[in-house]
């Protein structure tokens, strides 16, 4: 566990000795028993890197997995997110009362990965892997190739917790950092050879980039002829605002804030040669599995499941190739 940076955020003065508070904390009069410090700061985030987001987001399947009526069950969901993803999603009081993106995100990618292996498709590349468990969890042809990439912390992790389970199709990691340009275009050029049809899967990693590194890295997979599909999961600006105002804190203060939303939504991959071929709305996808509070029920009864870049707005999109 990394060690608490901050000093002590509120300390009662009695008498001559006390600590000096860390510069940035300020101290409120208290009548009652002497001077009280309060601090400025929001507490330390027990988000430390952005790795720990996956823990964070195995929680919420963790918990759809125990429901009696669970859309999906991932049985691994909840060793895999462990002590540390609960205590991240504790920190997130936000995303704990609105966990449905999470849960309709996750249901909505199984289907179109279902819907895609049921084709010609015959890798799965899934780029941010995380704690995912699909190779696990689904029902996928045994000669499926599934190749996972992310950072090696939490590829070791996960391979420490699954080491005993078997996965059912053929399933191979890859540790790589893929902000390493030259690295990730060498892993798809090989993968790109290896594969006839090949599936890419995003989930969860295209909000922590920049306008330029989504556009880079959407550009570098469509540089591979047999990637012919990629799936991906997208906000919109004004949901992006709604988000950093309400949750954005730990996600900052561990140097991972949320980034990108494009204006013009799934179509800003047009310029790198992806077509959107099916856009589904979270929000309307939640309430056809009814997990959206009764606020949200009616909010989706009343707008268009289309992207709009004005109003929060999240999806999932299957994209094509179009050159
Ligand atoms: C929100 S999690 C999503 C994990 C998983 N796809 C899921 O939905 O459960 C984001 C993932 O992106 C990975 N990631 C972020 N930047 C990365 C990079 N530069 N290279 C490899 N993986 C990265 C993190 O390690 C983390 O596992």
């Amino acid at each position: 566990m990394r060690e608490s940076k901050r000093g002590q955020s509120s300390l009662l003065i009695q008498g001559a000795r006390a600590e000096l508070p860390a510069s940035n904390e300020k101290f409120d009069v208290d009548h009652g028993a002497g001077l009280h410090f309060r601090s400025m700061e929001p507490p330390e985030s027990p988000i430390h890197n952005i790795s720990d987001t996956a823990r964070w987001v195995a929680v919420y399947r963790a918990r759809e997995s125990e429901r009696p009526d669970a859309v999906f069950r991932d049985p691994f969901a909840q060793r895999l997110a462990g002590e540390r993803g609960q205590q991240i999603a504790a920190s997130m009081p936000f995303a704990e009362k609105n966990s449905w993106p999470f849960v309709a995100r996750t249901w909505l990618i199984d289907r179109l990965i279902s819907e895609q292996v049921r084709g010609e498709i015959d890798t799965v590349v899934n780029l941010a892997a995380g704690l995912d468990a699909r190779p696990y969890r689904m029902d996928l042809p045994r000669s499926l190739q599934w190749v996972e990439v992310d950072l090696p912390e939490i590829l070791a992790h996960k391979e420490e917790l699954l080491g005993q389970e078997k996965p059912v199709c053929v399933l191979e990691r890859v540790r790589l950092d893929l902000s390493d340009v030259q690295a990730r275009r060498e892993l798809f050029l090989q993968l790109g050879q290896r594969a006839n049809r090949a599936l890419v899967v995003t989930e969860g990693l295209l909000v922590y980039l920049t306008a330029e590194e989504a556009a880079a890295l959407g550009n570098d997979l469509a540089a591979q002829p047999a990637f012919h599909h990629w799936i991906l999961d997208l906000a919109s600006p004004a949901l992006l605002k709604m988000l950093a105002k309400k949750m954005g804190a730990p996600l900052d203060q561990a140097g991972i804030p949320l980034k990108f939303a494009p204006q013009t939504g799934p179509e800003f991959f047009t310029r790198c040669g992806w077509k959107p071929e099916q856009i589904h709305s979270l929000m309307h996808a939640a309430a056809k599995i009814k997990r959206l509070p009764l606020f949200l029920r009616l909010i989706a009864m009343i707008s268009p499941a289309r992207f709009q870049p004005n109003r929060p707005w999240s999806g999932v999109c299957l994209m094509g190739k179009h050159r």
